[in-house]
């Protein structure tokens, strides 16, 4: 394994440019407009698959976007580890915010990222990460290193919820059977600070509409005596909650894990400052749920959040007008053993309830997952430690994350397999955001340390 060093030497501008020209096809599954390019990514997905020396390559057709397979079996009585990763990216708006095209990729240096970093949608979420494992297992292939099987399997539709994947996966068992599942799609504390991801929440989407009067109407001549349909939504938003910052959806809280003092104690001793993450946002001061850290609320408790709020008029200048309806997107993030189904409901019963008589309101449901802890004291955990002690001579810290990757959970309930978080971006990344990017240094620091993985996960299994 320890040709990893010199191999990455010799081929770093081809694993770059490789990336870049990946990064330059826009595949946002959100857009049907880019579906073309979703589809062309998912056919150059394929050629690298063939390229870092896979076998059985298919794209294989779901109900949605394609999911790219890929796999190289040695011998059958040797474990087998599967890759899951993502194609798609988020929609790059605002545009104007960006200061080079999402899609043009640049290399820049950051005050983090001093060797310079990939400025591309998609760089860190999830192109450049999960474009580590097809270089590392290259190498190994190429190199005779491989020591157990491999499989791929990078989908189309993560940024949208992954609605086509839970029938894959039940059709596609066998295709997909492993001892572990591998994914880089997560980030760590910082580049001298390595981390692996125990925990992900889970989540509920919902839209709501909430309906005044039949029409728009002149706020004047009506302005005082008829309900104001963003007047109200915004009451109802306001009341979901209370002073302490809890959520007030009655049985919201009933099946949330009380994380232990211990657990909470060891938590604390992760190294995190809360002056250069307040600097790091421009805040002067944090908001959340009283009792509670900043780590703790990004990560062990649930959350509510409008993530877009409309309705009226929005043009130049002034129009006087009450609107005869608003709209919002709400999404709670979830923690065990919060169920996303069981939270819609709950959400929906309240929200109909708090309406008043002069509205009518309707809530729609979007995608959901299921939140997901893992311990550390499994197999695949110790392998992956052990790999992060060999490249970053650190005992990497377990740490549970705020974000959502709802395939984890049903990995678990369908094929039966836990799955181990190897995220190597960091927060500031900006992914979801303008300028996302990903640090040359961690590109190549993940190339490096993933074959150390198979390599220990292959020891401690046998
Ligand atoms: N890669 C992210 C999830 C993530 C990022 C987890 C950083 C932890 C740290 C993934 O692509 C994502 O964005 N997931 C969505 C959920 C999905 C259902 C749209 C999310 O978390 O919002
Ligand atoms: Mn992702
Ligand atoms: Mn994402």
């Amino acid at each position: 394994m320890e040709q990893i060093n010199d191999y990455i030497n010799t081929h770093k501008d081809r694993f770059i440019n490789e990336l870049v020209e990946l990064l330059k096809l826009p595949s946002i599954s959100a857009d049907t407009a880019f579906s073309q390019d979703v589809l062309e990514t998912a056919r150059l997905v394929e050629k690298s698959l063939v390229e870092a020396g896979c076998d059985n390559t298919q794209i294989c057709e779901t109900k949605g976007y394609p999911v790219v397979y890929g796999e190289k079996i040695i011998d059958s009585n040797l474990p087998t580890v599967l890759v899951y990763g993502h194609y798609d990216v988020q929609p790059p708006d605002p545009m104007e915010l960006w200061n080079s095209p999402p899609f043009e990729p640049v290399i820049k240096a950051t005050d983090l990222h001093p060797d310079g970093a990939i400025f591309a949608r998609g760089a860190c979420d999830d192109k450049g990460q999960f474009f580590m494992h097809v270089k590392a297992v290259e190498f190994m292939i190429r190199n005779n290193q491989l020591p157990c099987n491999v499989k791929f399997m990078i989908e189309g539709e993560e940024e949208v919820g992954s609605d086509s994947l839970a029938d894959f996966l039940e059709t596609h068992k066998e295709m997909l059977s492993n001892d572990i599942i591998l994914i880089s799609d997560t980030g760590m504390m910082a580049n001298d600070v390595p981390s692996i991801t125990t925990g992900l929440r889970g989540l509920s989407y919902v839209e709501v509409e909430v309906t005044g009067p039949n029409r728009d109407l002149h706020s004047g001549i009506y302005g005082g005596a008829v309900p104001n349909p963003i007047n109200v939504l915004n009451k109802m938003i306001a009341s979901l909650h209370d002073e302490n910052n809890h959520i007030t959806i009655p049985g919201f809280y009933d099946k949330v894990e009380e994380v232990s003092a211990e657990e909470r104690a060891e938590m604390a001793k992760a190294p995190f400052s809360l002056e250069a993450y307040k600097q790091a946002l421009d805040i002067d001061d944090v908001h959340g749920e009283k009792g509670y850290t900043t780590a703790e609320r990004y990560s062990i408790r649930p959350t509510l959040d409008v993530n877009g709020i409309w309705g009226g008029y929005t043009g130049e200048g002034a129009k006087t007008v009450i609107a005869s309806k608003a709209f919002a997107k709400i999404s709670m993030r979830l923690v065990p053993d919060q169920d996303p189904d069981e939270i819609t409901e709950l959400f929906t019963k309240h929200f109909e309830a708090i309406a008043p008589k002069s509205v009518k309101v309707e809530v729609t449901p979007h995608h959901g997952g299921l939140p997901y802890v893992t311990k550390t004291d499994s197999i695949g955990y110790k392998a992956a430690a052990m790999a992060y002690e060999t490249t970053f001579a650190k005992t990497p810290i377990p740490e549970r994350t705020g974000g959502s990757i709802p395939i984890v959970a049903l990995f678990e309930q369908v094929l039966e397999s836990k799955t181990i978080l190897m995220g190597f971006g960091l927060d500031s990344d900006a992914i979801h955001s303008p300028n996302e990017h990903f640090g040359v240094w961690n590109y190549l620091k993940g190339i490096e340390t993933i074959p150390y993985f198979y390599k220990y996960f292959t020891e401690l299994t046998q």
